[in-house]
Formats: structure tokens, C-alpha cells, sequence
């Protein structure tokens, strides 16, 4: 591998698509870039590589780097540019990239990030076309080099892939089989973290508890959380995504016995008919489904809870539909992200037939989303009155407002100054809408 640096004054540009981890991973990458001294710019206008870090997961999503590609080829600037496209929709489309964008001249999926910096290396010494493509790994992306975007909440990775064979869903394609990352590299990252000035500490995986230490301690997940909420310094923690097959009491009980441990949790469904979640290979029934949920409201502190659902799957009859919205009902979220039924590349969804028309599945995303807003409503309208602490993420000038989150992942804006970003605050609520509240500080 060469260590050979860019070349002087040379500038990047990432631009990110979808998931939380994508995020992570581009900050991982710029890492990578900075340390092989590249210099990060704010636009593609100014950089000499320019990387498209993409989403696949609906086609919506996958389209949009293809749009973006297409605008830049028009477009004056191009010119003697390095286009790398990274992500999902580089390892679904591999090579053929080559042939839709001839710009492009690296195409590197995220198991393969590890060999990035080789990559670069043989980009800067002339080559053409290259790619990182193979997902048979036991890797996951180990960089001391991480360009952390926010100064209060870090992302951190434990476990990278899938292996769960959702009917539906493309990322077992797309990021590979399952890795953990040891339990003593993660607690190490987070004291790092802490030392650092970082205060909260968000925990990602695309199943984030079937994380499984690959260490002889063999430490579950609740332990896992548990060890890392006893770190000194730490105020906060959110993992995410959990899968409800893997949802234990003991996840509970960790939130239960430590503070840190925010309370939230997501937990996706999918669907509300046991016969869609059975063709949609989840795993679970809808009964099973709610067990966990009740597990969760059984916890000594309110739990906030969010989920994902998708409208019109093959087959979903409008009584199955109902199921789903009846589910809702019956837990009331905090929070839903809800999605039509879009067909993925080489999942085992593409071999039914897709029953549910486009104006049927919009007509059952309108109705759910209004359902929800309800809910939601009312849910934050039960607030009134208390007091939250908030962390403050940023500061609205021409409004005079402090944006703040509380641990149950609610925005909370209230009248502020710049100084307070980054402050843990308390908050009282005095009115509340379906997405946000608004209250007024106590004390100094
Ligand atoms: N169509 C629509 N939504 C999908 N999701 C995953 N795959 C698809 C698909 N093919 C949704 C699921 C998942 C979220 C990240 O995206 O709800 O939890």
C-alpha cells in the first residue's frame, strides 16, 4: 500500500444519501481523505474529487444519484475531476457504473472501505477506473481517522451488515453479512469520544442488538450498553436500528437501571398482519410484535417509541392494511417513518407479484401519516406543563430560538441565545404540536 499523500492543495467533497450510517461512513471516509492530506470543501464547484456516498434502499433514493450525476455531466466544472460513487447503490450496480456515468472512476461499496485508502492511492498514481466491490468480508471499517460533523453527538458504529433476509429489503446485497466490532475497541472508542468533548454518543448498526462480541468476554448487547453508560463524562445514548426479533427484557432493564440510556427506542414493525410480516419474512407475528411493546411500557421510565412501516406490500389486502393501522393505534408512537412498498434488485419480494397500485399505496401512506399526526398531537400535547431537560443542538438567529432535544428524541425550541448550544438545559413545556414543542427556560 502506497502512503504516498495527494498531491498539495488537492480538495474533496462529500456529498451523503439516506441512513445514519451512510453519514457515519462519509465522516469515516473524509477521515480517511484528510489524513491522506486532502482538504475538505463546502461545494463540488471547488473540489478536485468529488464522492456520492448513495442510498439504495427505496428506488426514489437510487434514482437521485443518477440525477446528480447527470446534472454534473452538463455542467462546465467536470472537467478534470475524480467522481467516486460509494454506498449501496455503488456495490448494487458495480461495474456497470462504468457504462451509466463514464466520469466516474471509482465505485467502492461499504464493505469495502477498509481498502480505501489503497483506492485513492491507485487513482493518484494514474489509474483510471477502480473498485472495491467484494462483500465476502469479515472487516469492518477500522479508521483512527473520523471527521465528526457534530461537535456534541458522535456516531459510532458496532456492528456493519445484515444478515436477516428480509423479503423487501436490499442491504444484505448491499453491506454484506454481519460483522461486530469487539466490545473493548467500542468502550475505547467512547472514552475517546468523552475525552474528546462529545456528550452524547450514538450507537449505530443496520440491526444494531444482534451485535455479538467477537471477544472471548462475549458481552450481549444490554451488557454491552450497559458498560458504555457507566463511562464517566457520558449524558447520553441512543442506539439505533433494533430488530424486535432480538429485543430482550434485558435491553430494558439497561435503559431501566441507567440514566444515560435515552428514552427511546425504535422498533420497527413494518407492518401490523402477521400474514404480511410472515410473506415479508420479519420473523415475528403481530402479536409477538407487541409483546416486546409491552415489555417496553412496563419499564419504570416512559419509553418513547418509534417505528417504520411500509404501505401496499405484495398481497396487503385493505383489512391487512387496517391491521397496521390499528397496531398503531393500540401502541401510539412517538414517532413513524412510513413508506410505499418500492421493488429492490434481487430480493425475494421481486418474485411476487406487486398487487397494490401506486394510487392505492399513496392513498394508504395519506391516511396512516393523518393517523399518526393524531396521534401525535395528542401525545405531545400530554407534555404541557413539564419540565425537560433539552440538550441544545443549535440556535435559530432570525428567530431568537434555541433548538433543543430531549431524551425521549423531541424537539424542544425555546427562546435562547448562542451560547447555549451545546448546554444541557431545563425546559419547561407550554405548547406542543404534532412534530415539536415549544417552552420556555427555567432557572438562571
Ligand atoms: N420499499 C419501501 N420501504 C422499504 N424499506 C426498506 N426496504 C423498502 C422497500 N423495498 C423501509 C423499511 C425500513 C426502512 C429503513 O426503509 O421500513 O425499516
Amino acid at each position: 500500500m502506497s502512503a504516498a499523500l495527494a498531491p498539495e492543495g488537492k480538495t474533496f467533497y462529500i456529498e451523503t444519501f439516506g441512513c445514519q450510517m451512510n453519514v457515519h461512513d462519509s465522516e469515516k471516509v473524509a477521515g480517511v481523505l484528510m489524513a491522506r492530506g486532502y482538504r475538505p470543501v463546502d461545494s463540488h464547484q471547488e473540489a478536485d474529487i468529488i464522492l456520492y456516498n448513495t442510498c439504495s434502499i427505496r428506488e426514489k433514493a437510487a434514482q437521485k444519484v443518477f440525477s446528480r450525476l447527470g446534472a454534473f455531466r452538463k455542467a462546465r466544472s467536470a472537467e478534470n475531476k475524480i467522481v467516486g460513487v460509494l454506498g449501496c447503490v455503488a456495490q448494487q450496480e458495480g461495474e456497470r457504473f462504468f457504462e451509466r456515468a463514464p466520469q466516474v472512476s471509482l465505485v467502492c461499496g461499504s464493505a469495502s472501505y477498509a481498502q480505501l485508502p489503497e483506492l485513492l492511492a491507485q487513482l493518484e498514481s494514474g489509474n483510471r477506473r477502480v473498485t472495491g466491490l467484494d462483500l465476502d468480508t469479515e472487516d469492518c471499517f477500522e479508521t483512527e481517522f473520523t471527521r465528526r460533523d457534530n461537535p456534541f453527538r458522535a456516531y459510532l458504529t458496532i456492528i456493519e451488515g445484515c444478515d436477516q433476509r428480509c423479503a423487501f429489503c436490499v442491504v444484505p446485497m448491499t453491506r454484506g453479512p454481519e460483522r461486530s466490532r469487539p466490545g473493548a475497541k467500542i468502550l475505547a472508542e467512547c472514552r475517546r469520544l468523552l475525552d474528546g468533548g462529545y456528550t452524547e454518543i450514538q450507537i449505530l448498526g443496520q440491526i444494531v442488538n444482534a451485535w455479538q462480541d467477537p471477544s472471548p468476554a462475549r458481552w450481549s448487547f444490554a451488557e454491552l450498553l450497559a458498560r458504555i453508560a457507566e463511562l464517566r463524562g457520558l449524558r447520553r445514548v441512543r442506539f439505533t436500528t433494533s430488530h424486535p426479533r432480538y429485543f430482550t427484557p434485558e435491553i430494558v432493564q439497561a435503559i431501566d437501571s441507567h440514566p444515560v440510556l435515552c428514552d427511546q427506542i425504535h422498533l420497527p414493525v413494518q407492518a401490523g398482519c402477521t400474514e404480511v410480516l410472515a410473506r415479508m419474512l420479519r420473523g415475528y407475528s403481530r402479536e409477538e410484535y407487541l409483546e416486546k411493546i409491552h415489555c417496553i411500557r412496563a419499564a419504570r421510565r416512559a419509553i418513547s417509541l418509534s417505528t417504520d412501516i411500509i404501505v401496499g406490500f405484495c398481497g396487503e389486502s385493505e383489512e391487512d392494511f387496517e391491521q397496521t393501522v390499528s397496531l398503531m393505534a393500540e401502541v401510539e408512537y412517538d414517532q413513524v417513518f412510513s413508506f410505499k412498498f418500492s421493488p429492490r434488485p434481487n430480493t425475494a419480494a421481486l418474485g411476487f407479484v406487486d398487487t397494490v397500485p401506486e394510487e392505492e399505496k399513496a392513498r394508504r401512506l395519506a391516511l396512516l401519516q393523518e393517523a399518526q399526526r393524531q396521534i401525535q398531537i395528542r401525545r405531545n400535547a400530554a407534555l404541557v406543563g413539564q419540565t425537560l431537560e433539552v440538550l441544545v443542538e443549535g440556535y435559530q438567529v432570525r428567530l431568537g430560538q434555541a433548538v433543543g432535544r430531549t431524551t425521549s428524541n423531541r424537539v424542544l425550541n425555546f427562546p435562547g441565545k448562542p451560547a447555549d448550544v451545546g448546554r444541557y438545559l431545563n425546559v419547561k413545556v407550554t405548547s406542543a404540536g404534532p412534530n415539536s414543542l415549544v417552552g420556555e427556560r427555567i432557572g438562571d
